[in-house]
């Protein structure tokens, strides 16, 4: 089938043009002022004057049917990757994390099972949670015949998937010579551990307690850690969730010293800060404990700085929702309410929102960071990313007029909370591709289970070559300013 997008501004994260967009046989095959001649008979016709039409979106960070803290998230492969095509994003970027003591190819298997059902394309990170030799071996195998080409270490989790330095060391070293990514949950794990106990002997059992156990200093020394500890081996490091003007200080620091650090900031810690964790509503309370926690609003405008000078990259969500029955588990104990929050279908918005129409960023920067970063880092870019000729038709059509008020009542997750609930945005889809096929159109969801496919990523040369020839193109750079 193919689909003729007419009329449209076109949006890369280095240009934006006057221009049609021919989506043929889930590829993109023209892009220019006037496609009409290479129309096929049939093809369908979406007027896209007015509206930006820009590549989809990646999210980078996603947890779907995730096990954790006791329980499972709310929503699956198919239910969150059918919120995303609500949303405009077309692809996400999920975690395979095996138990410690469990065989990394088994757990990945098991994850490759699970994620058939997903509506949009998909890929994964792979978590290191333990070391051995059959961890060093598997490594090697998922990056030469699976098509992974970065791996996950927690800093934090004590007693469960927590990485001690032993393993951040020896993966790191063999992420290294494999030419994969090493990524990083910087929180130091022990100073949670013992700070919730501290918090917990005050008497505080409730959810305001949750950031008293975590505060920017216990983000601030794992991510320099890391970082540390990838400078010395010589191997370019991605920080996930960066929450705190510490951790992006920490990452700047870094790379005004010439080392390859990238960054991600959750949409959730750009609008939201910690006085949701002192309502005294326990399930509102609870739907926002999620690791690191939201701040106090002073470290909003080092999140959104560190996006704007291209000292932070990738922009994400960690979607994994849980819902107040499971939130309960931790009545008693802040320490055990699952860990997790949604926003796979409000991130977009809400960075359009929030970001391109206060005028912190262009529509340009605001693609380099909602899906051509993360391409160009995790080494699908062209395929992703970009709307160009040979790229997967996978296409945002974002009508910057139209608002919404953000809404559990109207989401598309299996979550029964909303942690932007009210926030009304100007700026949303009027149409997501994938594919080359309309998924969303004005409201019509049309996800389709099980049509997501399995995306590799591959490996980056020896010595990172591509990392370093990408990076050179990151935006944003100076586009404007
Ligand atoms: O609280 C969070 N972020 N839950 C998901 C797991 C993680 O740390 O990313
Ligand atoms: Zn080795
Ligand atoms: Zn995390
Ligand atoms: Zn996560």
């Amino acid at each position: 089938g193919s689909v003729w997008v007419r009329g449209g501004t076109v949006v890369n994260a280095d240009r934006q043009e006057k221009a049609d967009v021919l989506c043929v046989d889930g590829a993109i095959a023209a892009v220019g002022p006037d496609v009409a001649a290479l129309v096929p008979a049939g093809a369908q016709v979406i007027d896209a004057s007015g509206q930006f039409v820009m590549p989809g979106g990646i999210d980078p960070h996603t947890h779907m049917q995730l096990p954790f803290m006791g329980t499972v998230t709310a929503d699956d492969f198919y239910t969150g990757t059918a919120a995303a095509l609500a949303g405009g994003t077309t692809s996400i970027i999920d975690f395979v994390i095996p138990d410690p003591q469990e065989p990394l190819l088994d757990a990945y298997r098991k994850w490759r099972g699970w994620a058939e059902k997903s509506a949009a394309d998909y890929s994964f990170h792979v978590a290191v949670t333990w070391w051995s030799d059959s961890v060093h071996a598997d490594m090697g195998t998922l990056v030469r015949e699976e098509g992974i080409n970065s791996f996950k270490h927690f800093m934090a989790y004590k007693n469960a998937i927590m990485c001690d330095d032993e393993t951040l060391v020896n993966s790191f070293k063999r992420a290294l010579e494999l030419g994969a990514m090493p990524t990083v949950h910087a929180e130091n794990g022990e100073l949670v551990y013992l700070l919730q106990q501290e918090v917990a002997k005050m008497g505080i059992t409730g959810p305001e307690g949750h950031p008293l156990a975590r505060p920017p200093m216990v983000e601030a020394e794992a991510a320099n850690r890391a970082i540390a500890i990838a400078g010395v081996l010589g191997v370019p490091i991605y920080v996930v969730h960066v929450s705190c003007t510490e951790a992006a200080q920490a990452i700047a620091a870094a790379r005004a010293r010439g080392q390859r650090v990238y960054g991600e900031v959750l949409a959730g810690h750009l609008v939201i800060d910690e006085s949701v964790y002192r309502d005294p509503d326990f399930a509102k309370a609870a739907a926002h404990v999620m690791s690191p926690p939201f701040r106090a609003k002073g470290h909003q405008e080092s999140l959104w700085q560190g996006l704007q000078s291209g000292q932070l990259h990738t922009t994400a969500t960690d979607h994994c929702t849980f819902c107040a029955a499971q939130k309960a588990m931790g009545r008693d104990n802040f320490a055990k309410i699952p860990n997790g929050t949604g926003g796979v279908e409000e991130r977009l918005a809400v960075i359009w929102d929030a970001g391109v129409n206060t005028g912190r960023l262009t529509p340009s920067e605001f693609v380099a960071i909602t899906s051509a970063n993360t391409a160009k880092l995790f080494n699908i870019y062209p395929r992703k990313g970009l709307v160009g000729v040979g790229a997967d038709a996978d296409l945002v059509v974002w009508d910057p007029a139209a608002t919404h008020t953000l809404s559990v009542k109207t989401q598309h997750s299996k979550g029964d909370y909303n942690i932007f609930e009210g926030r009304t945005v100007q700026g949303m889809p009027s149409h997501t591709i994938s594919q080359g096929v309309v998924a969303y159109a004005q409201g019509d969801l049309r996800a389709e289970k099980g049509k997501g496919r399995y995306i590799k990523r591959p490996a980056f040369g020896p010595n990172f070559d591509a990392v370093q020839r990408r990076a050179a193109t990151l935006q944003p750079t100076a586009v404007v300013r």
